[in-house]
């Protein structure tokens, strides 16, 4: 159980706040929409992370579209990608018939999305593309660029609207830095 204060103590500063995140996703949910009229649109995302922000920009879809979720896990020797990304739970649409966009909380290393998205391709979707909600690219150890990035931010560790440390702190309605410092 974490209580208020707690969660409190760990918050460094809000970076940014409900009203901030509404608002870039609003303007990302109308560029699908624009983009994909007409289309056979499925949304993927990857658990935990990227639950909260699915959740809220699917419904600033205003197309038809389907959403998947999935959970991948990506092997490196060093930092080098052992090119084997085990998909411990999949998405059970068949792929060629969909313009897929994933769905992403934060792009860091870069590592399991760049091997998830060369997973993906194998099965043929129409198009694939890339919208996250946050891109640290200065912690990049692979090649990784998303298509639409809402926020970039420098290399902070951040919580809250899903991102968790620990598994914590995933369900404050805002993006935090967290505080490594304080006990
Ligand atoms: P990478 O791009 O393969 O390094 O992995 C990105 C994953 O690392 C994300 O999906 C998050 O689960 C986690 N992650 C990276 N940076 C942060 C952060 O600042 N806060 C919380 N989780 C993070
Ligand atoms: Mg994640």
């Amino acid at each position: 159980m974490i209580n208020t204060e707690e969660i409190n103590g760990k918050i460094k500063r809000v970076i940014f706040t409900e009203e901030e995140i509404k608002a870039k996703t609003a303007e990302a949910g109308k560029w699908v929409s624009r983009e994909y009229k007409d289309k056979p649109l499925l949304l993927i995302s990857i658990l935990n992370g990227a639950f909260v922000f699915m959740a809220d920009f699917c419904r600033q879809i205003t197309i038809p579209c389907e959403v998947a979720f999935m959970c991948a896990k990506s092997y490196y020797s060093g930092t080098v990608s052992t090119g084997e990304v085990s998909i411990t739970m999949d998405v059970s649409q068949d792929l060629s018939r969909y313009h897929v966009i994933i769905v992403e909380d934060i792009i860091d290393t870069g590592r399991t999305l760049h091997d998830v998205v060369e997973k993906l391709k194998e099965r043929n979707p129409l198009s694939l593309k890339v919208i996250t909600l946050l891109d640290k690219p200065s912690r990049r150890l692979v090649k990784f660029e998303a298509d639409m990035s809402l926020f970039t931010i420098p290399d902070l560790f951040v919580i809250g609207y899903g991102l968790d440390c620990d598994e914590y702190y995933r369900n404050l309605p805002y993006i935090a830095e967290y505080d490594e410092e304080k006990q």
